[in-house]
């Protein structure tokens, strides 16, 4: 049986830090409301000249390090965005350019907040094949370029940043399960309504900018998290206690509360890392696990529950050994 290990995490945050007081002066809201509702106290926002690509890069870059590897040693790219550079190439091809990484496959994987959770899921079946033995797996956002920052209801919500994973093909175990879901049938809730084929003039304008209906979205991510729990650890035969850390999608604390009080999980083995730096999607579950990986809470052979809800809807789970 070949697992893919993780042996290796990293992330970054933009430097530029944009805290509630700060939004206090740009929208009708207060401090108070932004902890209460979301428990969000400050968000990163990427530079004029600050990129995807340059997020991942560092991301990456980090992620390399921990795991002592070199770029020429991975074998696949996958970069979880919603927000990529540019229309093509890929932010992994560009990833790949940077790093000096000539021939393997790097594409990108758009699930919205539930990126990270696809390309390590879609990482984690190349590697179980044997079409891969290192992977370079990254989620990475720059949401301060599609936020309309006139809309109270999102703006608090969302911030830039990145983490990154190397999966290695391994005999010992590490991921040993992940469960991914769609339904197209709620893409009015959480979405941008224009792109590059349609609405293509608010692209130019550059308002082309997250819509919510925050108050279902945060009801229906509450129900699909609680099952997308139960569905996890039913498919692996385990139980509730088996889980040493939840590391939830960061969006909102009381969404993550919600999952860990299902979970029967004390808050102390949850990650929470949302107050620094608000919902940056695909990058929230990587950016996450590689704060605990490093300030040493999470140690080698703990079991790990990841999981995230994004717009499409998308949702899903990665069960893990460290
Ligand atoms: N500051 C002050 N008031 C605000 C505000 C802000 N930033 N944003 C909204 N409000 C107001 C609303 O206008 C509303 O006012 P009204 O009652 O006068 O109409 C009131 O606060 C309550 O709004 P509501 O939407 O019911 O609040 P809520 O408790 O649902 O919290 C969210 C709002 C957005 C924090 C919450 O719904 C949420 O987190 N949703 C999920 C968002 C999410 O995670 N999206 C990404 C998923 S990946």
């Amino acid at each position: 049986m070949i697992y893919s290990r993780i042996i290796g995490t990293g992330s970054y945050l933009p430097e530029k830090i944009l805290t509630n007081q700060d939004l206090e002066k740009i929208v009708d809201t207060t401090d108070q409301w932004i902890v209460e509702r979301t428990g969000i106290k400050k968000r990163h926002i990427a530079g004029d000249e600050e990129y995807t690509c340059d997020l991942a890069e560092k991301a990456a870059r980090n992620a390399m390090q921990m795991a002592g590897i070199d770029a020429k040693d991975i074998d696949l790219i996958i970069v979880a965005t919603t927000t990529p550079d540019q229309v093509f190439p890929s932010t992994a091809c560009l990833l790949q350019g940077r790093l000096g990484i000539h021939g393997p496959a790097a594409f990108d994987v758009q699930a919205v907040c539930t990126g990270f959770v696809y390309a390590v899921s879609v990482a984690d079946k190349f590697i179980k094949t044997g079409s891969a033995k290192r992977a370079l797996v990254i989620g990475a956002e720059t949401l301060s370029r599609i936020t309309d920052w006139n809309d109270r209801n999102t703006c608090v919500l969302f911030g830039d940043g990145a983490g990154a994973v190397v999966l290695e093909a391994s005999d010992e175990p590490g991921i040993i399960s992940t469960h991914l879901h769609a339904d197209g049938a709620f893409e009015n809730m959480l979405r941008v309504p224009s792109g590059i084929s349609r609405n293509y003039g608010a692209l130019r304008e550059g308002s082309a900018f997250m819509e919510m209906r925050g108050n279902e979205v945060f009801k229906m991510a509450v129900t699909t998290l609680g099952r997308i729990v139960d569905e996890t650890l039913e498919a692996n035969n385990m139980q509730k206690s088996d889980v040493d850390w939840l590391i939830p999608h960061q969006a909102n604390i009381r969404i993550i509360q919600a999952t860990a009080r299902k979970l029967r999980t004390p808050m102390e083995q949850v990650v929470v890392t949302v107050h620094e730096h608000g919902n940056t999607s695909a990058a929230s579950v990587p950016l996450a696990l590689d704060t605990a990986v490093r300030d040493a809470r999470i140690k080698r052979g703990e079991t790990l529950l990841m999981e995230a809800f994004g717009g499409g809807f998308t949702w899903g789970s990665v069960l893990a050994k460290f």
